[in-house]
């Protein structure tokens, strides 16, 4: 190798390492690998394709259910619509849906307590 050569790899070695760091960190919170982006993010987030797509989750703790005059929400869910999203109320909702909401089409569910527990903290964060 030439001394040109070294000092252009060195350079493009230079270049490319912040970028890995910059793509390895994404958005803040959007790619955390917490429950909320594993189990809920596919149908919630940007990317969600038309026929799963949720609502916007951002800001939904203690705003009121089915708010978003935006998205088209089953029958089920606007029945509930005088209620807030509580700490208590997403609870009784993310362990099953169907029983808290009947005919929802919310999917989503956790059924153990302590990832339900940290997925609503996530939520929280939100904002
Ligand atoms: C398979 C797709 C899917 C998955 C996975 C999913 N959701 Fe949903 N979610 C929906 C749809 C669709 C609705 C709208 C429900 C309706 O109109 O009945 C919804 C509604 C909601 C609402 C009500 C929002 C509002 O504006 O009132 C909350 C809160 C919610 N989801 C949280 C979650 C959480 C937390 C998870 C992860 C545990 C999750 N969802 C996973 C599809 C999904």
């Amino acid at each position: 190798m030439n001394t040109r050569r070294k000092v252009l790899s060195a350079a493009i070695a230079g270049l490319a390492i912040p970028a890995v760091m910059l793509l390895a960190q994404g958005p803040a919170g959007a790619q955390d690998g917490s429950a909320l982006q594993k189990k809920c993010m596919g149908c919630h987030g940007d990317a969600a394709p038309a026929a799963i797509k949720g609502p916007s989750l951002k800001g939904v703790f203690g705003k009121s259910v089915a708010a978003d005059k935006a998205y088209a929400y089953s029958d089920g869910l606007k029945a509930k619509a005088s209620q807030k999203w509580t700490q208590q109320n997403l609870d009784a909702f993310l362990a099953d849906p169907n029983t808290w909401a009947p005919g929802t089409k919310m999917k989503g569910k956790a059924a153990d307590p302590a990832e339900r527990a940290a997925i609503i903290e996530s939520l929280k964060t939100l904002k």
